[in-house]
């Protein structure tokens, strides 16, 4: 990381778990653990269901509630989904877009993921898009073009200005939900080569300025060497960001 540049998210995905019940009591341990000192910003990405709920659980501490997805379309006949204007309803700043596991089980592709982000700027809303290559792609060698394939179709026809405004998730889909972490050295090389990619797409000054988290078994122990890695701006976490004690610790790594 590195403060002076960028900020620093750490954020929850909670994916499709947790109740309205459990939504509650969870954030009230997060708002009672979370320290209200740290420099990071801190995000609990709900389902969508339990964001009001969850907003008002979450009032007057630092931590901010988001979405895991939002649609591209303003309004109209799209059963299942909500809009940017309905997350705005609830003051809900930063959305998930194109995560990995939207992209493989619900049909999401790079130009879903480009006009979903494209709405979330529109409404003023952070969009933080992940990408990540599978085993296989890491095996044959091939990261980098896949990263870089994503990266520049899901930005497709951004200006610099909106550019500055997205937050990247690197997230290598063979380490997600596995306990198998990219070490801080791979996960350092892709999120520095996507800054490079993004230069390329705009330039150096927005590419040092855009946050670039790294998601995958990151966890109480291992977030600090990831973090400590100067292209690492933070992280998006599932399956730590369920246990406020170690979601805790993520955080203060921050430091
Ligand atoms: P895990 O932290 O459970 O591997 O999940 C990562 C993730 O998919 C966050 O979006």
């Amino acid at each position: 990381m590195n403060l002076e540049k960028r900020k620093v998210v750490i954020a929850g995905n909670w994916k499709m778990n947790k109740n309205l019940e459990e939504t509650k009591s969870l954030l009230d341990e997060m708002v009672n653990a979370v320290p209200s000192d740290t420099k990071a910003t801190v995000l609990l990405c709900v389902p969508a269901i339990n964001i009001a709920a969850a907003v008002e659980c979450v009032k007057g501490s630092n931590i901010n509630i988001g979405a895991q997805n939002v649609h591209f379309e303003k309004s109209g006949a799209f059963t299942g989904e909500i809009s940017t204007d309905m997350l705005k309803s609830y003051d809900v700043k930063y959305s998930i877009i194109g995560h990995s596991e939207r992209r493989q089980y619900f049909g999401e592709t790079d130009e879903t993921v480009n006009k979903r982000a494209k709405a979330c700027l529109d409404a003023d809303i952070c969009p933080i898009i992940c990408v990540g290559e599978n085993l296989e792609e890491r095996e044959s060698d091939i990261t980098a073009n896949v990263i870089k394939n994503q990266i520049e179709k899901d930005l497709a026809g951004f200006t610099a200005e909106e550019i500055s405004r997205t937050i990247i998730a690197y997230e290598p889909i063979w380490a997600i939900g596995t306990g198998k972490t990219a070490t801080a050295r791979q996960a350092q090389e892709v999120c520095r080569f996507i800054r490079d990619t993004i230069a390329g797409l705009c330039n150096r000054e927005t590419a040092e300025s855009v946050t670039i988290q790294y998601g995958g078994s990151m966890n109480a122990k291992n977030a600090a060497e990831l973090l400590s890695m100067p292209d690492i701006d933070g992280g998006l976490i599932g399956g730590a960001s369920l246990k406020s004690a170690d979601f805790r610790t993520i955080v203060s790594c921050v430091k």
